[in-house]
C-alpha cells in the first residue's frame, strides 16, 4: 500500500489542537488524542484526552424556560484518566520539544502497521544529544489494550536517562460556553474510587462518574530494558514510577502497557484488567503488533483504494477510511460518535451521521462491523418507544436525535428532535445493509421489529388531507430550515419505510414464520395495520413546485426571501455563530443538502430533468457550513455528469481534517464526512448504487486521475472494480448467482470468478 502513512513535521508544529486530533490512536473502544506524552509549556491550546466509547456521565440540561417533554438530563462523553504521561530526563535536563534544539522532529501514523510513531532528535540547552522514539498503539485485537512504548538512545553523551511514567485520575472535560459544536459545562465528572499499587512496576486506578455512577479502570504495567527498579510515588488522585537507567551507552527501552475496562462492558473492570493485563503480558509487545498487522492487513484488502495520479488525495482518502475503524464501536453498546473517539466535540453522541455517511461504508467493505452498527440501534429501540410516548404518540419508536444509550441528549428540539428523519435514516440503512448482504436472518431477528416501529411512527405524525398523507411539523437534514410541513426528504423516506415494514411483513410470513408469528404477538402487529402503511406509503405528498421542474425542500421553503449571499462576507460563516436562528429560517438558505440527499438516497423514478434542476437549485444556496454537505453534492455532481464540480466537492471532504478547512478540527475529526469521502469514489464517480435485484454502477473518471481501485463486499461476492481511461474492469469472487449492471448494462454472474470488461 502505497502512502500509508501520515506525517507531520514537528517544525511546522503550529496547531496542537488540530494534530492532537489528526493523531489520535483508537480503536473503537478506548480513544487517546495525540497529545505529547512530557506535555507543552506555556498555555498552548490543547485538549489532553482519553475516551472509553459510550462511556458517559450525565449532566443536568438547563433551560430558561422548559416545556414538557424537553430533556432534563444529557449524556457526555467523559473524557478519563490520563495515562500518557511520560516524562524523560537526560542527566539534569528535561526532555521538551520547546527548549533545546530540536535537530529533527516528526511524527506519522501508520495505517498498514496500526501504530502511531513520534521521531526526535534533540539537543538539550547543555547540548546532550539523543534520539527518541514514542510509538503507540490502542489494539484492534484487544479493544481495553493501548500502549506506549519509548526508546532513547544516546548519541554524544553518556548521562543517566531517567523516564517517570504517571497515571493520572485528576481529570476534566473540556467546554467552551461561546460554540454550541462543544459543551458549555461541567468539566469535572470523575471521581477517585480506589488507586492500588501492586508492586513497583505495575498500577490500577479506578474512578466513578458522578451521576450515572460507571466506573473505568486502568490496569498499567511498565517494563524496561536494561531491566531496573522502579521507584513508585503514590499521590491521592495519581501515580507516579521513576525508572534510572544509570549512565552508559546503552539504548534505553521503556514499554507502558494500559488496559482499560469498565462497568459497561466488564463486571468487575478491576479483576478483569488485572486478568487482560496478565494476558497481554504473558504474549509481550512484538505479539500484539504482530496481531495488529495482520488485523489490517485483512482490512486493506478490502478497504484500500487507489488513485492513480493523486498521492496527496489518495492518502486523504486512506486517512478518512482508517479513521472509521479506528471509531467504530465493536459491542453492542457503542456505536460512532459524530467525531469518533478523536475529541470531545458532540460530546459523544451518536447522530444519523452514521446511518446516512458512515454505513455505507462497512456495509459494502466490513459487513461484519454495519451488523454491529444496527444492532447497537436494536438495542436502543426500548428508549426509542419510550421517547416516542413522550412526544405523544401512541405507539411506535422516535429515536433520539443525539444520544449515546437512546435516551435524548438534544436540548435544541427545533434542530434536534424534530429531526424525525432519524428514524427514516435507521430504516434506509437496514434495509441497505440487507439489499446488500441478503442477510433475513438479521432482518428477522432484528431489522424487521425497527422497520415496524419507525413505520409506526409515521402514521402517528402524519395524517390525510385532501386525500393526501402529509406531515406536520418537521425538520429535515437541512439545519437552516426549521419546523415545516412536508419535507420532501422526510416523507420520501418514511413512504419507503412504510412500504419496506408491509413488504417485509409478507416475506418473513414465509420465509421466517416462527420468528413473524412471535414478534407479530409481542409487538401486536396486524394485517390492518400493513394495510393502512401501505395506503399512507401509496398517498405520501411529495411536495413538487411545476415551475421550477423541482422537488420542494417543504411546503413553504420557496416562498421565503433569498439569504443575500453577495453581503455575507467569510467571517460570517458559519451562518449558525452569527445569526439569531430565526433569521436563518426566514431565508431560502441551506446548511446542507436536503432535497439533492434524498434525490441520491432514493432516485428511482424521478427524471434527470428534476434531479438537475433541483440540483441546480439547491446548489445556489447551500453554504456547507456543514461538514455533511460536500460529499453528497460531489456524488450527484458526478450522477449529473458535472465531473468538474463532482471533483472540486471530493477535495473538500478528503482533507477536511488534514488540512482543518472547516476551522475546528481540534474539537475532533468529522466522521461523517469521512465516510462521505469513500462514498464519493464509489457511489459518486463510480455510480454504484444496491438495487433491489442487483448492484448497479456507473463509472467516470476524473480527468485529474489516470484510474482508480477499489473493492467492495456484495452478497458475500468479493468485487475489486478498476476503473481508468479504456475500460472499467471488475474483478468478481462469487459465492452465488448475483446480478450487476454496469452502465445499464445487464451481467449475471456465476458463482466463482469472473472479470467483466465494459
Ligand atoms: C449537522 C447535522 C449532524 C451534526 C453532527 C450538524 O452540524 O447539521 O446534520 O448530524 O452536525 O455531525
Amino acid at each position: 500500500m502505497k502512502s500509508g502513512w501520515i506525517i507531520e513535521n514537528h517544525r511546522d508544529m503550529q496547531d496542537l489542537g488540530v494534530s492532537e486530533s489528526i493523531f489520535n490512536v483508537a480503536n473503537g473502544y478506548v480513544g487517546v488524542r495525540g497529545n505529547f506524552e512530557e506535555g507543552y509549556e506555556g498555555d498552548e491550546p490543547t485538549v489532553r484526552g482519553t475516551y472509553i466509547n459510550a462511556f458517559y456521565d450525565i449532566t443536568p440540561m438547563l433551560y430558561g424556560e422548559s416545556a414538557y417533554g424537553f430533556p432534563d438530563t444529557q449524556q457526555k462523553l467523559v473524557n478519563v484518566m490520563d495515562v500518557q504521561d511520560v516524562t524523560i530526563h537526560i542527566g539534569e535536563e528535561k526532555f521538551s520539544l520547546f527548549t533545546g534544539t530540536v535537530v529533527s522532529g516528526r511524527r506519522y501514523l501508520d495505517m498498514r502497521e496500526g501504530k502511531y510513531v513520534r521521531l526526535v532528535h534533540w539537543i538539550s540547552p547543555q547540548g546532550k544529544e539523543v534520539e527518541i522514539s514514542f510509538t503507540r498503539m490502542a489494539s484492534l485485537t484487544t479493544l481495553e489494550l493501548f500502549t506506549i512504548d519509548i526508546e532513547v538512545t544516546r548519541i554524544n553523551c553518556q548521562d543517566e536517562v531517567t523516564i517517570t511514567s504517571g497515571v493520572n485520575g485528576d481529570v476534566s472535560n473540556y467546554t467552551n460556553a461561546k460554540d454550541p459544536r462543544v459543551a458549555s459545562g461541567h468539566a469535572k465528572l470523575l471521581d477517585m474510587k480506589n488507586i492500588e499499587v501492586f508492586d513497583e512496576t505495575s498500577l490500577q486506578i479506578v474512578l466513578e462518574t458522578n451521576t450515572s455512577k460507571l466506573q473505568v479502570a486502568a490496569t498499567t504495567v511498565h517494563q524496561t530494558t536494561p531491566a531496573v527498579n522502579g521507584e513508585l510515588i503514590k499521590g491521592e488522585k495519581s501515580v507516579m514510577v521513576r525508572y534510572a537507567f544509570p549512565a552508559g551507552k546503552d539504548i534505553v527501552q521503556f514499554t507502558k502497557f494500559n488496559v482499560f475496562t469498565d462497568t459497561r462492558r466488564h463486571e468487575d473492570p478491576a479483576a478483569h484488567g488485572r486478568e487482560l493485563m496478565a494476558l497481554v503480558l504473558t504474549q509481550g509487545i512484538q505479539a500484539a503488533y504482530m496481531a495488529q498487522e495482520v488485523y489490517l492487513q485483512h482490512f486493506w484488502e478490502i478497504a484500500n483504494i487507489e488513485i492513480q495520479g493523486d498521492e496527496v488525495l489518495e492518502q486523504g482518502l486512506r486517512y478518512n477510511v482508517y479513521q472509521l475503524l479506528q471509531s467504530v464501536g465493536k459491542d453492542k453498546y457503542s456505536n460512532i460518535a459524530a467525531k469518533g473517539l478523536s475529541g470531545e466535540g458532540y460530546e459523544g453522541h451518536y447522530f444519523w451521521d452514521t446511518e446516512i455517511y458512515i454505513l455505507p461504508f462497512f456495509i459494502l467493505c466490513q459487513p461484519e462491523l454495519a451488523k454491529q452498527l444496527l444492532r447497537y440501534r436494536y438495542t436502543i429501540l426500548g428508549e426509542a418507544k419510550k421517547r416516542a410516548l413522550e412526544l405523544g404518540h401512541k405507539k411506535g419508536a422516535a429515536y433520539a436525535w443525539r444520544t449515546i444509550t437512546g435516551e435524548e441528549c438534544s436540548g435544541y428540539f427545533p434542530a434536534g428532535t424534530a429531526q424525525y428523519h432519524i428514524n427514516g435514516d435507521i430504516a434506509y440503512t437496514y434495509i441497505q445493509y440487507y439489499l446488500a448482504t441478503g442477510d433475513k436472518d438479521f432482518i428477522a431477528e432484528f431489522g424487521a421489529e425497527v422497520v415496524f416501529e419507525t413505520a409506526r411512527t409515521w402514521m402517528e405524525l402524519g395524517h390525510y388531507h385532501e386525500g393526501l398523507f402529509k406531515i406536520d411539523d418537521v425538520t429535515g437534514p437541512d439545519e437552516y430550515t426549521a419546523i415545516v410541513n412536508n419535507n420532501y426528504y422526510t416523507n420520501v423516506l418514511a413512504k419507503y419505510n412504510l412500504e419496506w415494514a408491509a413488504s417485509w411483513y409478507k416475506q418473513l410470513a414465509e420465509t421466517h414464520p416462527g420468528a413473524w408469528e412471535a414478534l407479530c404477538s409481542r409487538i401486536g402487529l396486524t394485517t390492518d395495520e400493513i394495510t393502512a402503511f401501505e395506503e399512507a406509503a401509496a398517498k405520501m405528498y411529495l411536495p413538487f413546485d411545476e415551475k421550477l421542474n423541482i422537488h420542494a425542500q417543504d411546503d413553504s421553503f420557496l416562498a421565503k426571501k433569498v439569504w443575500d449571499f453577495e453581503n455575507t462576507s467569510e467571517e460570517k460563516h458559519p451562518l449558525l455563530l452569527h445569526y439569531h436562528p430565526l433569521h436563518i429560517y426566514r431565508h431560502q438558505v441551506l446548511k446542507q443538502a436536503d432535497t439533492v440527499l434524498a434525490h441520491f438516497l432514493l432516485e428511482d423514478g424521478i427524471s434527470t430533468d428534476v434531479l438537475r434542476n433541483s440540483y441546480d437549485y439547491y446548489e445556489k444556496l447551500t453554504t456547507h457550513d456543514s461538514s455533511l454537505s460536500c460529499a453528497i453534492y460531489s456524488i450527484m455532481a458526478s450522477k449529473l455528469g458535472y465531473s468538474d464540480k463532482a471533483y472540486d466537492y471530493f477535495i473538500e471532504t478528503a482533507r477536511m481534517d488534514l488540512d482543518n478547512t472547516h476551522g475546528n478540527t481540534k474539537d475532533g475529526l468529522h466522521m461523517a464526512n469521512m465516510g462521505g469521502t469513500w462514498m464519493s469514489i464509489v457511489y459518486g464517480f463510480s455510480g454504484v448504487r444496491i438495487k433491489d435485484d442487483h448492484l448497479a454502477l456507473n463509472p467516470s473518471l476524473p480527468k485529474q486521475w489516470k484510474g482508480y481501485t477499489f473493492t467492495m463486499r456484495y452478497r458475500q461476492a468479493t468485487i475489486t472494480v478498476e476503473v481508468n481511461h479504456l475500460k472499467t474492469q471488475l474483478i468478481v469472487d462469487a459465492q452465488e448467482l448475483i446480478h450487476i449492471k454496469v452502465m445499464e448494462k445487464s451481467f449475471k454472474i456465476p458463482m466463482g470468478k469472473t472479470i467483466i470488461t465494459v
